[in-house]
């Protein structure tokens, strides 16, 4: 059996209850901490240009009081490409943004942004940074992701649960289909495979049955979870699920 599979925890939700009041609780940094007590391997947080969840102090905070890796989730501009060149964080994982969305809704179109990406992922590893590209599970894409340099690509698991949840398992196994393999595609290319969106307690485990997943990134599920069995027990059981995946390797 191989257990190579990181658990990245994304604490944004926690942020987006602390601001609906202007309150400064429920602090997402406090989150992180026992995310990290609880076997998160990584803590995954997303600056977005509106700043409507994470903030500038969290990322400050996160920086100086983490064990873990933080993966700092961002859009390609020049204004966060500077915020995570000061800061250094173990990853960056660029993600389309668009204000109106309630999430990140699609992959980065990186065949289309690839001569300025070129540039744009440079300096942040020259930095030290490990950068990551969100994207759908996609050839064109994935190859893409390759020639412009990124080291990781993560593959949006998004289509496969919401449908998955929707009683569409049909259409919920082909987007699982794509997902294996551009998995396999990506890996062979040399680039680390991340998968993340949507994931829960249900649709984990094919996700950690791939061989050349490297790291799930779970928020939205595993905050909400938390309001009924707590945070640390409600990690330990994405855990143990995809622990439970990653035996049958
Ligand atoms: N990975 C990326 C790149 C994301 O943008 C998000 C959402 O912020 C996640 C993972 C986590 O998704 P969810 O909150 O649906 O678990």
């Amino acid at each position: 059996m191989t257990n190579d599979l990181r658990l990245g925890v994304n604490i944004d939700h926690v942020a987006n209850v602390r601001n609906a009041r202007g309150s400064d609780y429920p602090d997402p940094v406090r989150a992180a901490k026992l995310a990290e007590q609880a076997g998160a391997d990584g803590i995954t947080a997303h600056l977005r240009e509106d700043r409507r969840h994470i903030r500038d102090g969290d990322i400050e905070a996160l920086m100086d009081c983490l064990s873990v890796p933080l993966n700092f989730e961002m859009a390609a501009t020049p204004e966060m490409q500077a915020i995570a060149l000061r800061h250094k964080p173990h990853a960056v994982c660029i993600v389309p943004e668009r204000r109106e969305e309630l999430t990140t809704e699609g992959g980065l179109d990186v065949v289309r942004a690839q001569n300025g990406l070129t540039g744009y992922i440079e300096p942040l590893r020259d930095a030290g940074c490990r950068v990551s590209l969100f994207i759908g599970a996609d050839e064109a894409q994935v190859e893409a992701s390759y020639r412009v340099g990124a080291a990781v690509v993560e593959l949006h698991s998004g289509a496969y649960c919401d449908l998955f949840h929707e009683g569409k398992f049909e259409e919920s196994n082909a987007e699982l289909k794509r997902i294996v393999d551009m998995s396999t595609y990506a890996h062979s290319l040399g680039l680390e495979v991340h998968i993340g969106h949507g994931i829960t307690f249900d649709t984990v485990k094919p996700l950690a049955e791939i061989p050349e997943a490297k790291e799930l990134n779970i928020g939205h599920f595993l905050i909400g979870e938390a309001i009924f069995q707590g945070l640390e027990p409600a990690i330990h059981e994405m855990r143990r699920l995809m622990d439970e995946g990653r035996a049958t390797l």
